[in-house]
């Protein structure tokens, strides 16, 4: 079976084929020879992650899946969520400012309860209706808490002020093993990997 993982992220390519394995030939946006950077213009995480898979299925009548992730604080009701890239302005994913925007809306703010989720859109080729995809979704999630300050120098994104339920140091000091066994992401691949493997 083959399948595009929409994205040119090659760390997230290789998280994806190790957790995969090698019963699904998984290529990426520059295998299929696609350079374009697909607009996230959704307002959800699902509506994000299904526009860049609706994009592949599209243009290139291949069986897709692509990811769109947010980390949800509660005392924010949810932000920065779908806006986590671009939660301090600008061009996005600016990670120093993103994390410092987020300490200083929580300055002072003692419920500091967070989560990261993953949401999976997968779209695959239905022989019969070569126009209609057949979807499925899956999502992954961790809960834990935002810091007070930036620890450990590992990871991307919101890792130095991310502490996960269960630990108490942040994704960035915990480094990538920890992190893949435990993290949005690799729940959501999980889901996406049982229902590649056995249809469920
Ligand atoms: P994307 O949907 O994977 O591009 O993620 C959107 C944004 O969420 C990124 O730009 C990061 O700021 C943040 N993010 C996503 N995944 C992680 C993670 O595993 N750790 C920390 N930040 C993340």
């Amino acid at each position: 079976m083959k399948i595009v993982f929409a994205t040119n992220n090659a760390h997230k390519l290789s998280e994806i084929k190790s957790i995969l394995g090698s019963s699904i030939e998984i290529v990426s946006l520059s295998d299929i020879g696609c350079t374009v950077d697909i607009p996230e213009t959704g307002k959800t995480l699902e509506e994000n992650a299904r526009i860049k898979a609706a994009y592949v299925f599209e243009h290139y009548g291949l069986s897709c899946f692509a990811d769109d992730t947010g980390l949800e604080v509660e005392a924010l009701h949810g932000a920065p969520g779908v806006y986590s890239a671009r939660y301090a302005g600008g061009a996005g994913h600016d990670s120093e400012a993103n994390m410092r925007k987020l300490l200083g809306e929580l300055a002072g703010e003692p419920h500091r309860n967070a989560r990261f989720r993953t949401v999976i859109s997968l779209l695959q080729v239905d022989e019969n209706h070569p126009q209609k995809p057949i979807e499925h979704q899956f999502e992954g999630i961790v809960t834990g808490h935002i810091a007070t300050e930036k620890h450990g120098q590992e990871g991307f994104g919101y890792d130095p002020i991310f502490i996960p339920d269960g630990y108490d140091q942040s994704f960035a000091e915990l480094g990538e093993t920890i992190k893949n066994k435990i993290s949005h992401r690799a729940r959501a691949v999980e889901q996406l990997a049982l229902f590649l493997k056995t249809g469920r």
